[in-house]
């Protein structure tokens, strides 16, 4: 338990209120503002800082109150199931140190997002090594820090766990049906249903200890019925496993829980009203139930604001009003946006500051816009985050901002072209 984290974001007098950064030990500092006004401070301190080289860099707003509502929303609509937060999704060393303090379990991948976690101080038993196949040394790694839980889904994995870590406390991650998620996991891992009494078999005459069944409905699923399903599913294999002598006290019900930020497909609410009563109709009382939820806690707690550091004008007639613009702006598709890629995501640039005015949440419906295609600053063509935005006229120095970036995005950025990360600046609105 890391109490300092809870307890200084549970209470009002930290960090304190107005434009003071309070910092706690070992902590990044923490303001306690609203979004709109982290930026605006931000923008007015670089702003003093006229000369300084790296005064138009973009950076992120994390606001660590939303990961907190996120959480109470969780243990509202889904109190049996116990969150594991997926690493990947966002290892912002403030964001796990706060989930930490939850008493959250947590998903890792690989030795270093074991290693993060238990840096925090988080007890060995709280972690899910949920990757079915492991590189050896991490495994050994796993089994000296006593990290037990982990899956699998192939019988070759079953013989080098075997030979590493024979006590593991095995996860059979099941293929549930991906098709309705925007990131079908399914084309990588998950044994098929006719897979698993040959798993079940050699598992028991390597003298194996499985424990439960896990399964991913993808990230970013789209339809709350895909949960039910593999929860049906997984009922079926903990019966199946009854018959070779085991006796399962597990359930994972994974990821692909939507952030709060979704505008189609299926809701987190939904998605609870249909998980909460399938689990409770096809497991017992006595059955641990965990999930791997990533996006959901994170997704909508970063905002990044970006700088234009450059336009172009695209003329097709004399008439200026017919113009479009493409924008150069300093984060981009190698960097924080990668999301667009990988993970399918589709972001919406809104005008922060333009000219003197700062802009946040205005819609400018009342005024001409221009079809506006804005891309990342390196030198790929491929790095363009959105095409024919409605935007304003805008100048090199303006600033967009972001909603909504807060999964898959920061973790997987690179520095190609010599870019740096876009940093964090941290807030408490709960
Ligand atoms: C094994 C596993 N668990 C959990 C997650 C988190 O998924 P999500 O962010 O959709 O909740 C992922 C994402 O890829 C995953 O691979």
């Amino acid at each position: 338990m890391i109490p300092e984290l809870e307890t200084a974001i549970l209470n009002p007098t930290w960090p304190t209120a107005g434009l003071t950064k309070e910092t706690q030990p070992h902590d990044a500092p923490v303001y306690h503002l609203a979004i709109k006004d982290v930026i605006q401070q931000e923008l007015s301190s670089h702003s003093h800082q006229k000369w300084e080289m790296d005064q138009e860099n973009a950076f992120f707003v994390g606001d660590l109150g939303e990961v907190l509502r996120q959480h109470r929303r969780w243990s509202q609509l889904l109190p049996r199931i116990e969150p594991h937060f997926a690493v990947k999704a966002n290892p912002d060393p403030m964001v796990l140190k706060l989930l930490a303090s939850l008493n959250l379990g947590f998903d890792c991948a690989s030795k270093a997002e074991i290693q993060q976690i238990l840096d925090l101080g988080v007890e060995p038993q709280r972690i899910i090594y949920a990757n079915p196949c492991k590189q050896s040394s991490f495994i050994r790694y796993a089994s000296q820090q006593n990290v037990a839980k982990m899956t699998f889904d192939n019988a070759e994995e079953l013989y080098k766990i075997k030979q590493l870590y024979p006590e593991a406390e095995l996860v059979l991650r099941i293929l549930a049906d991906d098709s309705k998620s925007v990131c079908q996991l399914g084309l990588k891992f998950g044994a098929p249903l006719d897979t698993v009494p040959h798993l079940l078999k050699t598992a028991k005459d390597l003298d194996l200890n499985i424990v439960g069944v896990s399964f991913h409905v993808g990230s970013g699923c789209l339809d709350e019925y895909a949960f039910e399903d593999a929860v049906m599913r997984a009922r079926h294999v903990f019966d199946q496993a009854d018959a070779f002598g085991f006796h399962f006290s597990l359930l994972d019900v994974g990821g692909g829980f939507p952030g709060a930020d979704v505008t189609h497909g299926t809701t987190f609410d939904k998605i609870a009203a249909v998980l909460g009563p399938a689990v409770d109709r096809h497991f017992p009382a006595h059955i641990r139930v965990i999930a791997e939820p990533g996006r959901f806690y994170v997704a909508s707690a970063f905002t990044v604001c970006t700088n234009v550091i450059g336009r172009r004008t695209i003329l097709t007639s004399d008439d200026q009003q017919s113009a479009s613009y493409m924008y150069y702006v300093n984060d981009g598709m190698y960097g924080s946006f990668n999301c667009i890629m990988f993970d399918h995501q589709q972001v919406q640039p809104r005008v922060l500051v333009k000219g003197n005015d700062f802009c946040f949440g205005r819609s400018f419906q009342d005024q001409p816009v221009f079809a506006s295609t804005v891309f990342g600053p390196t030198c790929d063509s491929i790095d363009c985050l959105v095409k024919e935005a409605p935007l304003p006229l805008l100048e090199e120095g303006d600033w967009l901002y972001w909603e909504n970036m807060g999964a898959y995005t920061i973790c997987a950025a690179s520095q190609f072209n010599g870019f740096k990360k876009s940093n964090v600046v941290y807030t408490n609105t709960f």
